[in-house]
Parts: structure tokens; sequence; C-alpha cells
């Protein structure tokens, strides 16, 4: 054991192969299958690039309208998901209840699933029709109101808001909600991505796995920093404000939130895109509030860390908590509606982890524990209390 080494966190361990995402941190590049985030955020959409993820490559014109035939047709919930949704507590946190409606769901579609590896979220995509439905319908039962039934007319993104909303969005609000999805569909390796492949490495279903991610995405160093962003510019509270804060929290290495990321030694290509969006929605909403507060952060923060050698730029968090706020949508459901983007991607990885030389997950541990020792009845433990 001596001359083994580990890595905290798997930090740059290769835990597998994968065809589906490249990341270029220092370029800060983001690939789906080969294809650039800025060409997908600007000619596609969140359906497309579900389809491109779980199927590896851009589909046809035909196979893209029964695609999305397919996945419209997948997004009304079942009644007694609707009642389950219902009857989870006030207080209860959206994330427990996505995990436990994603597992429960295997056991209302109608040509029930057979518990083996192979049930075939390729073919139903009810897993990410459904996501968002359910991810709306808590957010209506816990204010009193009533669900709204899914449109199928409009996008995945626009339909998603309407469903919260109760009213349909105008056409550039459901384009940036479709494209903030398709932002977040996929990206590598990460936590929830990672147990989602190890579920699916023991043969498991597609509904476990899924079920596992977003127990994974649940946690606050995995998902909700947008959330933290939003905190951050309350805290500040105006434009006039930011530089004393800024210098404040630089030197007393408070984290600025929203900035800094494990891969991206760059600007995350993705927080480009949602700057842009923030951008338009503040002329539009006239309200440039948090525009003009995370530019100044960005201008301030970059020019500090680069005089120090520091590669800290705007990760994807930074502009999206304020893109959401200014869609109206409420802090609560940020790390949800992650889940509502990312469970293409974790159906990908379930299904290449499944197709492509399956092997069951099972790392070692360093041994750091006592060495062995006998037995002590009872009575000679000493005093444990
Ligand atoms: N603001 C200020 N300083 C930061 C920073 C930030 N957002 N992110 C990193 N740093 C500093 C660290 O304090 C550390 O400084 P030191 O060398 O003087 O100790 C150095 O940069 C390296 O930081 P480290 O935390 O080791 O980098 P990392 O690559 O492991 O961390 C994050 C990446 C994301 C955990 C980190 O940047 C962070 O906490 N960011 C804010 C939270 C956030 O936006 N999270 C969402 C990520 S998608």
């Amino acid at each position: 054991m001596t001359n083994q080494t580990w890595s905290r966190g798997l930090e740059g361990v290769i835990a597998g192969d994968s065809t589906i995402c490249k990341i270029d941190g220092q370029a800060g590049k983001l690939y789906y299958r080969g294809y650039s985030i800025e060409d997908l955020a600007a000619h596609s959409d969140f359906e497309e690039v579900v389809s491109l993820l779980l199927n590896d490559r851009l589909p046809g014109l035909a196979e893209l309208e029964e695609f999305r035939a397919r996945m419209r047709g997948a997004r009304a919930l079942h009644p007694k998901i609707l009642e389950m949704i219902k009857g989870f507590p006030p207080e209860g946190k959206p994330m427990e209840l996505l995990q436990s409606v994603m597992a429960y769901l295997s056991g209302y579609i109608e040509h029930k699933i057979e518990h083996s590896a192979y049930c075939n979220c390729r073919q139903t995509l009810h897993q990410v029709a459904q996501l968002a439905t359910v991810t709306a319908a808590w957010h209506r039962f816990r204010r009193g109101l009533p669900d709204v039934k899914p449109r199928a007319d409009l996008s995945h993104g626009a339909n998603f808001l309407y469903m919260l909303r109760g009213e349909a969005p105008d056409e550039e609000e459901g384009r940036i909600m479709d494209t903030c999805l398709l932002l977040h569909a996929e990206h590598g390796f990460n936590a929830s991505t990672f147990t989602a492949r190890v579920v699916a490495s023991t043969v498991s279903t597609c509904y476990a796995s899924v079920s596992a991610a977003i127990g994974a995405l649940r946690g606050p160093l995995h998902g909700g920093a947008n959330e933290r962003v939003l905190a951050m510019l309350e805290e500040i509270g105006s434009v006039e404000k930011v530089e004393a804060w800024v210098k404040r929290a630089l030197a007393g290495k408070v984290k600025i939130m929203g900035m800094g990321h494990r891969v991206y030694k760059a600007k995350d290509p993705r927080s480009v895109v949602m700057e842009g969006f923030l951008e338009t929605l503040s002329r539009t909403k006239g309200d440039s509030r948090h525009l003009d507060m995370l530019r100044k952060i960005e201008a301030l923060a970059t020019a500090d860390f680069e005089s120090r050698g520091k590669k800290i730029y705007p990760n994807v968090d930074f502009f999206s908590g304020s893109v959401y706020a200014l869609l109206g949508i409420p802090t609560e459901l940020y790390t949800p509606i992650f889940a509502v983007a990312r469970i293409a991607g974790w159906l990908a990885h379930v299904l290449e982890q499944r197709e492509r030389d399956n092997r069951i997950f099972r790392p070692a541990s360093l041994y750091s524990g006592p060495d062995p020792r006998p037995w002590v009845p009872i009575e000679k433990r000493g005093n444990h209390g």
C-alpha cells in the first residue's frame, strides 16, 4: 500500500472514456458530440440537443419531427404522479421530491419497464419530458394553484415557462429559457453524471440512475451557485457599491460567487451566451441593475486575478440566476431547472455506460484504519458511557 497514490475527489483521474462531451478548459470551449456550444446555442434547440446526446448525431428533418412529437407527447403526468406531488409537504425541498418522483415514474409508463438495464429510455423519452412537468407542478401546487397541462405546440423551454406561469411566454422569453436548458444539458463526468454512470454500471435501470443523479446534484457544491450569486448581488445592493465590496472581498479572501471553475481556466463559454441573454432581458424588461453590477464585478475581479496570475473567470452560474430572475422564476427552482436540463446528459451517459463495454465501478480505497486487533468483551471495553 505504501507506494500507492490517490486523488482527493478523483481529481485528474480518468474514470472512463466517453464520446459525449469535450471540455477544453484552457481555451474555454465546450462541445457536445463534437458540436460547439456556441453553434448549438445559436442554431439548435433543447429537443434537438436531447436527440443529439441520446443518438450520437444530429437528426435529419423527419427524424427530428418524429423525435419532437414523441417527446411532446410524453409531457403529461399520470394522475397518480400529480397526486404524489400534491401530497408533498409544502416545507419539503423540491430536489427530494424530484428524486422520488423520477424513481416512482418507473411504475407509471404504459409498456411497463422490465427492471433490467435495457429499459428503452432512448425510445420512451418520458423521463426527459416529464421532469419539466413535475417541477412546474410542484411550483404550482406549493402556491395553492392548479397545475397547468403541457402544450405540445411550444418548445421544451417555452412550455416549461408556460406550465410555471399559466400563460405562454413571448417568443424571446421562450427561446431564452429553451437555450438555457440546452446550455446545461451536458458537462462530462461531473458528480451527478458520474453517479448516474456508477448506478448504470451495476446494470440498474435508467430510473434508478436518474434518481441517484438528482440526489448528487442536490448538494450545494454541485447545484445552486447561481442562487448564491443572487444573494451576493442583494448583499452588495447597487452598482455604486460594487468597487468597495469587491476590494473588501478580495482582501478578505472571500470567494466571488459565479467565478472560478475546476476545469475552465478561461471564461466559461456558456456564461458568454448567458450574458447575452441577460443583456437582452435587461433591455426588454427595462431593468439592468444585475447586469451592470455583474459586469463591474467581473471587470474588477478579473483585473485583480490576472495581475496575480490567477485564471479565474465567470462560470455558467455568474449570469444565469439573473436571467432566471428576469424571467420571473423564483430561486428555489434554480437547482431543479438544472436537473430538468441535465437529465439529457445523464441519460446519454447511462446509455453509453451500458452499451460501451460496461464494467461495474469498483474502485479501491487506501486503508488508514487500525491494524488487526483482538475482539474485546463488552465488560472490558472501558468507559464508553
Ligand atoms: N473568488 C475569489 N477567489 C477565488 C475564486 C473566486 N470565485 N475561485 C477561486 N479563487 C482562489 C482561491 O481562493 C484560491 O486562492 P489561493 O491560491 O490564494 O488559496 C485559488 O483561487 C484557487 O482556488 P480553488 O478553490 O483551489 O480553485 P478550484 O479550481 O478548486 O475551485 C471553485 C473552483 C469553483 C470551487 C471555486 O472557483 C469557487 O468556489 N468559486 C465560487 C463558487 C462558484 O461559482 N461555484 C460554481 C462552480 S460551476
